[in-house]
């Protein structure tokens, strides 16, 4: 009998063909194409990404599944197709442009799709997490991403899939996402096989700003050194990229990136300077302290740690004795 495994393996790769097969449809392909179009992403990379689309229907693959007698199981495990009270099958992905998420050998493993209509919630619909799919282990694109990332050492990490799209598009070939999720340990150890650095590129917005902060503690003890960005002006790296002299931009964003332990102390100087009281500078230089404890601080090599006490002596003022004190405590 097939494993759980093989038969989410075999409904995904059926799934990837059938979704390239809508949006090719003259009729049912109309809207995504239009779509497509108006983000400007290349043939080329609808077909490096597999990216097709979902039809406007409650059972757009589950009636295919029913008409050829395909094992329905697969599609069930995979989170494509649910199954109502009274037994019939109905799709999940509805209406939406598809980008299939392949592991790093190109199987796909799981689906987001994101909304073509307005209207519609949640933007991004994503498969739930299954015996091949594990969300925060994977990285979107690193299929085609993992040559150019041992050629260059370097791994570049954005939120999106289009911003992945846009990056390889414009030539920017070692560039993954996480996928709605925070950089994760597990991440980092995957990306270690791969680079000896990796770059954080985050949105505009205020949730890449949390997320670029709680990611520059991946690199205490994660043995991979991390740069951070934040990209200005509302962009995200899809947008960049499409606006005139977007590749240069971005280069220097890459090249520019602030080293994950810098970042948090211009985080925790700006914090501090924004106060001026005694007791607060007090309590944010204690909740800074706990947190790089969290982190592992005490658990990492001796001249990481002997670098931070260091910096962080500096700006509280404090001798290195008594930071050290404070975090072995
Ligand atoms: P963004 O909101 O920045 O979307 O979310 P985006 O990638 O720029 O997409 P466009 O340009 O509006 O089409 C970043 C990532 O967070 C995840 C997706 O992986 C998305 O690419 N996300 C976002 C979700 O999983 N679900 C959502 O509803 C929204
Ligand atoms: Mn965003
Ligand atoms: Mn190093
Ligand atoms: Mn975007
Ligand atoms: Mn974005």
């Amino acid at each position: 009998a097939k494993g759980e495994r093989q038969l989410i393996g075999e409904a995904n790769e059926i799934a990837v063909k059938f979704f390239r097969a809508m949006y090719g449809h003259e009729r049912h392909g109309a809207v995504g194409r239009e779509y497509v179009g108006k983000r400007e992403i290349s043939d080329e990379m609808m077909e490096v990404f597999g990216v097709g689309v979902s039809v406007d229907a409650w059972d757009g693959l589950a009636q295919v599944i029913a008409k050829r007698g395909w094992d329905v199981r697969g599609f069930e495990l995979a989170g494509l197709v649910g199954r109502r009270q009274d037994g019939s099958l109905y799709d999940r992905m509805r209406h939406r442009l598809i980008f299939p998420i392949f592991d790093a050998i190109g199987r796909p493993i799981a689906f987001g799709g994101r909304k073509l209509r307005e209207e519609d919630e949640p933007k991004y619909l994503n498969s739930p997490e299954t015996k091949l799919f594990n969300k925060s282990r994977t990285l979107y694109g690193l299929h085609a991403a993992k040559k150019p990332i041992i050629d260059s050492r370097t791994a570049v990490i954005v939120e999106g899939y289009t911003d992945v799209i846009a990056c390889h598009q414009a030539g920017a070939k070692n560039v993954v996402a996480t996928l709605g999720t925070a950089l994760t340990r597990e991440h980092a150890g995957e990306l270690r096989r791969y680079a000896e650095k990796v770059v954080l590129i985050f949105d505009a917005d205020e949730a890449g700003q949390k997320a670029a902060d709680r990611a520059a503690e991946v690199f205490l003890t994660g043995e991979i050194d991390v740069a951070i960005a934040v990209l200005p002006n509302g962009h995200d790296p899809d947008s960049l990229m499409k606006e005139e002299g977007g590749r240069e931009k971005w280069d220097g964003f890459v090249t520019g990136a602030e080293d994950a332990l810098s970042f948090l102390f211009s985080r925790l100087k700006e914090q501090m300077a924004g106060n001026d009281t005694v007791t607060g500078r007090e309590r944010i230089a204690e909740g800074f302290i706990d947190r790089m404890v969290q982190m592992g601080l005490g658990k990492t090599g001796a001249i990481r740690r002997a670098l931070v006490i260091r910096q962080m002596a500096g700006l509280l003022g404090m001798s290195e004795e008594a930071v050290g004190q404070l975090i072995s405590a």
